[in-house]
């Protein structure tokens, strides 16, 4: 049976779970975490090629200061933490989003868990920090500028930066080797994008849970993924050709 090749996940329910449970917001983000790392767990043994996880949005700096340094120090620490379990698994790691506006402390644990992973060949996560799918669009346009600018002062042919189809402007993306999710979970029952990968989730399957992100277990992954194949199965969908809408 066909496994999604990219899962990409609108982790969501962090701040409820804890409230459920009467705990703080922090500890919602904390539990959230672990969660983060049992689904790269699950996602490397099931045998998935890619999984995006989106950790911080460009939106969450509108939180309450203290929510949005707790991320932080969880972040981190997260980063460090994950570094060398990823490294055995053999996955490598990837970051998306505006990551120079980051505090330095989380660009040194960055580095730590990209060098640690560098050589690694297999499953890749895919973190999205300080991402929103708008401004990826907008840094896209801005690179493509930028390169066009380059190649119209040296003696190399411009015309490829003068003519941008889409191809051209996915290359300017955040990950542009990385393959387009055809799965896209999100937790907490939201029905809502919420800036997540416009660009790239033009034919992904959407699968919603009301499960809280920190009780998203293998037998949920397990759910969204049986949900993808009954929609993959359905002879309807099987037929349409692939850019119809
Ligand atoms: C998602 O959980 C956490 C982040 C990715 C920052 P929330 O913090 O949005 O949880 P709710 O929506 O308040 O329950
Ligand atoms: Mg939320």
């Amino acid at each position: 049976m066909r496994l999604p090749r990219h899962i990409a996940i609108l982790l969501d329910g962090n701040g409820r779970w804890a409230l459920n449970r009467g705990l703080t917001r922090p500890q919602g983000h904390r539990a959230g975490g672990e969660t983060a790392k049992r689904c790269t767990r699950n996602c490397h043994a099931l045998g998935i090629q890619a999984l995006t996880l989106f950790g911080f949005s460009t939106e969450n700096w509108n939180r309450p200061m203290e929510e949005v340094q707790a991320l932080i120090v969880l972040l981190e620490e997260y980063l460090y933490d994950i570094a060398w379990e990823l490294a055995e698994n053999n996955v490598r790691l990837r970051l998306s989003g505006r990551i120079a506006q980051m505090p330095s402390r989380i660009h040194q644990a960055i580095a730590f868990a990209l060098q640690k992973t560098a050589g690694c060949t297999g499953m890749i996560l895919n973190l999205a920090i300080n991402y929103g799918a708008k401004p990826e669009m907008v840094d896209a346009a801005n690179a493509a500028l930028g390169a066009r600018e380059k190649s119209i002062n040296s003696s190399a042919p411009a015309r490829e930066f003068f003519h941008l189809d889409q191809e051209g402007f996915r290359r300017f993306l955040y990950a542009p080797d990385l393959s387009f999710p055809d799965l896209l979970i999100r937790t907490s029952g939201e029905q809502r994008v919420s800036n997540f990968l416009l660009w790239q989730i033009e034919e992904a399957y959407y699968y919603i849970t009301s499960t809280l992100w920190p009780d998203f277990d293998l037998q949920e992954l397990w759910q969204a993924i049986l949900a993808f194949q009954r929609r993959c199965l359905q002879p309807s969908r099987e037929s349409q050709p692939a850019k119809e809408k």
